[in-house]
């Protein structure tokens, strides 16, 4: 079976074939990134414009490196949300299109789910139970999965993981995104000179990453040499974020005594969290799924793999699936 995945949910237009439940046939990537950064962040009308005059060619691109013909696709999934939502009209606008023409099925994919499948594409078995952490641009996401079956645990209440990084990056005077160049220069730092910390919010398995954004900011204008400082501020924030999302996910494995962790999202790509995930996950006897660097940032494999695994299980959409900004977890309008 041929899954074709498209993602526009922000800032990427992408196109998959994946052949059956794990073999990757094609995974074709047009960003917009280099749009966004005299802006210093994603504009969504200049991602919305970039997915409309990409879309057409990324998934003939993708067809073609799959050594396919478009006949040949048994079913087409898409982004269906979060996300911005002229962005995810294009994606399911010309993905509706394509199994109109195509008479084939169609199935609405949630993103977030999608980074935790992401971990999948490429035929690792997937845990029955286990805890998601999903650590993205927009979202940041505590998730218990128990058979397919998503309960979101605990969320940010403010600003996502991501969003800190790039945040604080534009404070220090880096680029966009600012994930990848805090990851850089705190490798070049030391935690320990400059200490930030999270805002814990006890009880709950929720995050809060505005407040450590704002400490840098004061400590930026307090300090006229921070430039001399950026990679030790780069490290000691960068230490708080992984410290943070590590000491909730391992809390969560314990309070609903779960022993698999899958960690999905662009965050995923961090260094120093992932190191940190898998010393503690080693400590405590569990087991760490962390998605491939190429699939951990948004890409249309993992969202062709969510599409296939909810075919498979007997879900499909029909023309009312629409874009949808807000999607809440297990809840996609896709229907038996
Ligand atoms: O999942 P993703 O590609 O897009 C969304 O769905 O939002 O995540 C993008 C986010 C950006 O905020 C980017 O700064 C962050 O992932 N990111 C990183 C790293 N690589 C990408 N954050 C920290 N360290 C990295 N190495
Ligand atoms: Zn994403």
């Amino acid at each position: 079976m041929l899954t074709l995945g498209i993602e526009t949910s922000c800032d990427e237009t992408a196109a998959a074939v994946l052949e059956g439940d794990s073999r990757v046939l094609s995974n074709v990537i047009s960003s917009s990134i280099a749009k966004h950064q005299p802006f210093g962040g994603v504009v969504p009308e200049i991602a919305s414009r970039h997915h409309l005059e990409n879309i057409d060619t990324v998934v003939r691109c993708a067809i073609k490196e799959a050594g396919i013909s478009l006949g040949q696709i048994d079913l087409i999934a898409v982004t269906q949300g979060p996300g911005l939502i002229g962005a995810l009209l294009v994606g399911t606008s010309f993905a509706k299109m394509l199994a109109y023409v195509l008479n084939k099925p169609l199935i609405g994919v949630h993103h977030l789910e999608a980074h935790l499948e992401a971990n999948f594409v490429d035929g690792k078995e997937p845990p029955a139970r286990y805890i998601g952490l999903i650590v993205s641009g927009g979202h940041t996401h505590l998730v218990l999965v128990n058979q397919g079956q998503y309960t979101v645990i605990g969320s940010t209440r403010d600003d996502a993981a991501g969003e800190a990084f790039d945040k604080v990056a534009k404070i220090l005077g880096l680029g966009y995104p600012g994930g990848p160049e805090i990851d850089r220069l705190a490798k070049l730092g030391n935690p320990k000179k400059i200490k930030f910390s999270c805002g814990h919010i006890p009880g709950t398995f929720d995050f809060s990453f505005s407040g450590i954004k704002t400490a840098v900011l004061y400590y930026v204008r307090k300090n006229a040499s921070y430039r001399e400082q950026i990679s030790d501020m780069a490290a000691g924030f960068q230490h708080a974020v992984v410290k943070s999302l590590v000491s909730k996910t391992l809390a969560a494995c314990e309070r609903y005594q779960v022993s698999d962790v899958v960690v999905g999202g662009g965050v995923a790509a961090n260094s120093e969290l992932r190191a940190r995930l898998k010393e503690e996950s080693d400590k405590h006897g569990f087991t760490l799924l962390l998605s491939p660097l190429k699939y951990a940032v948004d890409n249309a494999a993992m969202i062709a793999r969510a599409g296939y695994v909810g075919f498979q299980k007997g879900r499909c959409s029909d023309w009312s699936m629409t874009g949808a900004a807000n999607l809440p977890m297990g809840e996609n309008h896709a229907h038996a």
